[in-house]
Formats: C-alpha cells, structure tokens, sequence
C-alpha cells in the first residue's frame, strides 16, 4: 500500500507523518510532496530519510492521498491526483459541501466514507473536535440548538501561525511593537474575534462552518447553531464552550456517563481538583477532552460543557488517518477504476 502526503512540510503534515507512523494502515511506502521550495528536502520516517519531491500536477500513484496544501493548491489539482484510482482525503474547505464528497468523522459518520468518488473531506478542525462530543449527545437526546464560543490556537493557520505567535511574543517582551502576517491584529497577549473572512450576516466564514459542518456530518441540518469563532494565543488545541438545548432533557450525569463510553472522547469533568479539558493537557492528545459539564442555566434540561481538542491531530491529521484506517478495515481501500 502506497501513501502520498501533499503539504508533508507543513504543521498538518509533520503531524501527519507522526501520526502514520503510530497507525494500524499497512503502509509500505510514503511519498512526500510539498511545494518546488522543499523539493529536495528529507524528512525522517521510521529510521529512514524520506525525499521531499515537487507536488505533482496530474495523477499520484497511490492509494492514499493526504492533502494538506491549503485549498487552492487542492481546488486546482485533487481531482487530477485521483485520476490513478487512489482516494484523495482533503484537509481544506474546498470540497467540503460538495454533493459526493463525503464529509466525515469516523466516530460520528464513518459509513458516509464509503460512498466517496475519489475525494473524501477532513472537516473544518473545529467542527471535528465539537461533534465527538455532540454527535452522542443528539442521537440519545435530540440537540435543537447548540451555542459554541471558540478559544482557537494559532496551529489553525499552520505553521506560519505557530511561528508568528512566538516570534512576535518575543518582539512584545524587548519592548517592540509586534506586527501581524497571518492573522488580522498583532495575536500577543490579544484575543481575535476574527477568523477567516466576514459573511453578508455578521458572522464569519469559520463560525458558518461550524453550522455547515456539524449538520452534514451529523446529517441533521434541523440542528439550530450559533458560533463565535475566537483567536487565541495559544500554540495549539482548540477549545469551545458548548451550550445545547436538547429534546429530551439530560442530567449532567446522565451526559458524563454517555460521554464516557463514547469513542474518541475523554471525559475530564472533576472541578473539585481541578481538573478540567484545557490545552496545556490536550495537546497532543488524541481524544478530545470534555468537561465542566453542568446543566443550562437557560434552557430547562439543556447541557453546558467545555471541550479542548489538539487542532493538529482530531482537528486534521488524526482524523484524515482515521478515515484511511476505516476505509481498510471495511475492505475498501482498493484503487478505483477510473476512466
Ligand atoms: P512548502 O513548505 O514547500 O511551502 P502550513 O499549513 O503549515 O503553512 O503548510 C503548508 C504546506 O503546503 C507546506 O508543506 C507547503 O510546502 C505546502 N504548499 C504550499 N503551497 C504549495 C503549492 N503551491 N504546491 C504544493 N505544496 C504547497
């Protein structure tokens, strides 16, 4: 089995070869593709030094295509990747609401990556990281409206955005005036109500995602969602504060016992010792943590709970792995015929 990763020197892709290396896919071997400023550059892979090689503009000849290039690079070239019979798992929004294109978290909708025609889409990282907690919740009780407030970390622009935080924390400390490159507003010791761009309606284009994404992966598009989307200074992992009002009402136990068993998911929910879901102990982690879960104030049998998930790992390179593993566990990760 061949595995091609497109982007492999981006933060997605570092994860993404993190994450392969620990994975259950029978891989035999991995090629690494980036943009013509990488071409030449090696990149470890269990104990070997693997070539980094100039992204190709027709078919890759494997049965696995990670991509994580952003969604230009994706737009233009994906389906021209998949021309050899392999299946594209994209991580950017190009495809993400097309009809055919399977928009999928293994845990919540799994069967849905069956149906693929080449090209299967890894959701916006924070819809991914909210509905292993929510999906378990709507199908035992019925969400009717969901509130999120997002906490994101600067890994939700790469690399680039990881860099700019430090680099421009240091300039802030010496006394320097930090500027900004990829985020709107210098991110030092500031909070950005800003991601992606503004909607005719107010919102942004990251917190529409977030009522997108959550009713095609769920499947329910009646689920009401309201997001404000929030950048943090932070490294990485996501976190949202989460309030649901629910069709049939739910205890805070009844959810904490629920949430337990639910695949994915660690429930971290002891405020007496302080111990809650937060970066500093989800980052790297491959469940996504829950907690201060506790009942709605304002809607009568309604959840509040707060979640941190790594942006890196469920948010993109996990779940992307994910979806190749479960298409080889169900038999089908044979190379299409195509025309
Ligand atoms: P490169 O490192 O050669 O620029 P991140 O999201 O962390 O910024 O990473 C983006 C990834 O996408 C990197 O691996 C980057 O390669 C790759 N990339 C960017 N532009 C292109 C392009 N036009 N063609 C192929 N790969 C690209």
């Amino acid at each position: 089995m061949r595995v091609a990763i497109v982007g492999a020197t981006g933060a997605v892709g570092h994860e993404l070869m993190q994450v392969l290396e620990r994975s259950s896919l029978k891989l035999d071997e991995l090629l690494l593709y980036a943009s013509p400023r990488s071409a030449g550059k090696t990149l470890p892979f269990r104990g070997q030094d693997l070539t980094v090689q100039v992204t190709p503009e027709g078919t890759i000849d494997a049965d696995v295509i990670l991509a994580s290039a952003g969604g230009s690079v994706s737009k233009a070239l994906a389906h021209r990747w998949a021309q050899g019979g392999g299946v594209v798992i994209d991580n950017s929004s190009a495809f993400r609401y097309d009809e055919g294109v399977p928009l999928v978290v293994p845990e919540v909708n799994g069967p849905e990556a069956l149906k693929h025609q080449g090209i299967i889409a890894n959701p916006n990282c924070t819809t991914a990281i909210a509905v292993v907690a929510v999906a378990p919740i709507h199908r035992k009780y019925g969400v009717k409206r969901m509130i999120v407030s997002t906490y994101q970390a600067t890994s939700g622009a790469g690399q680039k955005g990881m860099d700019e935080l430090l680099e421009q924390t240091r300039v802030q400390l010496d006394g320097g005036q930090p500027t900004n490159a990829e985020f709107v507003h210098p991110i030092p010791f500031n909070v950005i109500p800003h991601i992606d761009v503004f909607q005719d309606n107010g919102y942004t284009k990251e917190e529409m995602k977030v009522a997108w994404e959550t009713h095609k992966i769920i499947g329910d598009d009646r689920i009401r969602v309201s997001c404000t989307a929030v950048r943090i200074p932070t490294l990485r992992t996501h976190s949202e504060a989460i309030t649901l009002e629910l069709e049939r009402p739910a205890t805070p136990d009844e959810i904490r016992e629920l949430l337990s068993a639910a695949p994915g998911v660690e429930v971290r929910d002891n405020p007496g010792e302080k111990l809650y879901p937060m970066p500093l102990t989800a980052s790297g982690k491959y469940d996504v943590e829950v907690g201060r879960i506790r009942q709605s104030l304002v809607f009568d049998g309604g959840i509040d709970l707060f979640v941190a998930g790594d942006q890196l790992l469920k948010g993109a390179a996990l779940n992307a792995v994910q979806i190749a593993e479960y298409l080889q566990e169900q038999g089908a990760l044979k190379r299409r015929q195509t025309a």
